[in-house]
């Protein structure tokens, strides 16, 4: 593991860095990086909500083209489905020869959609939401990070990614080092097959076999959906068999002898299935199709899935606990909604 200590940040003394898209990761790196006491200026669209944020928030903004050409490292922090066009037509004919392109996921370098035979290709991807990494930073710590060396033209790749990770704030608590496929492949695997696939999927699965039953949505919407954070903040901080210390012995036995039998060898299939689409490129090709269509059918199916029960008791229930909401709503695809 990488800490601060590993890091020279003198490389980037002088060095003009340019953080393009201010949206979820870009406006808290681009302050992250700021208050780290280097010169960040922000690429963004012009009348776009990224440009007003980022004036306000005190940045000198311009278009991606014009700062492109003056920049020693571009952070590609636009959408990835934008990635190949903005990267071709705005910064590959502006960007320097040995400046450094920073990504933060390895989906448009691993996947193909950027090739460039003349800059350094560095991959300093926190492993949270912007709006945690900025908190984390802000606290005077940090939120760990994944770091890759593609490609050095400079010579200087992974002291720059280094620097980077530093003024991110990430090397407080430590940065790993893997490569563009590794962290693209595992990234969309994880996010598929649990984080944002999967365990929904489990979730509404359960809640659908409780109304099935004749139970209440409310009562299905506690025990199958709400109860879920409390649970994933145990095993979060002390793994599972922590969290099997933790809760009822009834809990613990229901869970272990019966609960943990619904994952089946096929549903392993499944994942090995889901693995293979992501390893061979077809996800990549087949979202870079559905972005560049206008992302319509992605739209219908987040639409279809608002007007569950589930979603309707949840709209209840989380009435009752207020939250501030923190994170950005943005749209899909680059587009406008
Ligand atoms: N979201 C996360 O939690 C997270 C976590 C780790 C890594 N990442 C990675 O970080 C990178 C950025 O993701 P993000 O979620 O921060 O993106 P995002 O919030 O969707 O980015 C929005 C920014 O991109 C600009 N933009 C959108 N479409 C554009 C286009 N066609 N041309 C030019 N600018 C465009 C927006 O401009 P306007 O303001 O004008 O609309 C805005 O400044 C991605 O590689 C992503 O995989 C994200």
């Amino acid at each position: 593991m990488l800490k601060s200590a590993d890091a020279d940040p003198a490389i980037l003394e002088g060095k003009r860095i340019v953080v393009a898209g201010y949206g979820n990761q870009g406006c808290p790196q681009a302050l992250n990086l700021r208050e780290s006491g280097f010169d960040v200026k922000v690429a963004a669209r012009s009348g776009g909500d990224g440009w007003k944020q980022a004036q306000d928030d005190g940045f000198e903004v311009g278009g991606a083209v014009e700062l492109a050409r003056a920049a020693d490292v571009l952070l590609m922090l636009l959408p990835d489905e934008v990635h190949g066009t903005v990267f071709r037509d705005e910064i590959a004919p502006n960007l320097p020869r040995g400046a450094a392109l920073c990504f933060a996921h390895g989906f448009s370098v691993a996947f193909g959609e950027i090739e460039t035979a003349d800059h350094d290709l560095l991959l300093v991807a926190p492993k949270g939401q912007g709006t945690r990494l900025r908190e984390a930073y802000s606290r005077g710590s940090g939120l760990p990070c994944l770091l890759a060396v593609e490609q050095d033209v400079s010579g200087n790749a992974r002291g720059v990614a280094l620097a980077v990770a530093w003024g991110l704030g990430c090397l407080r608590v430590g940065a790993f080092e893997t490569t563009f496929r590794e962290e693209a492949v595992s990234d969309l695997f994880g996010e598929q097959a649990v984080l944002c696939g999967g365990v929904p999927a489990l979730i509404k699965c359960a809640f659908d076999v409780l109304i099935e039953k004749g139970f209440s949505p409310e009562v299905a919407y506690f025990e199958c959906f709400h109860e879920l954070k409390i649970i994933v903040d145990l095993f979060e901080q002390y793994g599972f068999s922590g969290m099997r210390d933790m809760i009822s012995g009834t809990a613990a036995y229901g869970s272990m002898r019966f609960g943990e039998g619904i994952i089946s060898e096929e549903t392993k299939r499944s994942m090995e299935e889901l693995f293979e689409r992501i390893e061979s490129g077809e996800f990549a090709r087949s979202w870079l199709a559905e972005a560049r269509a206008g992302a319509t059918e992605l739209h219908e199916m987040i639409e279809r899935e608002r007007d569950l029960p589930i979603e309707r008791a949840g709209e209840l229930i989380r009435k009752l606990f207020p939250k501030e909401r923190k994170d950005r709503n943005r749209p899909i695809g680059g587009a406008k909604q």
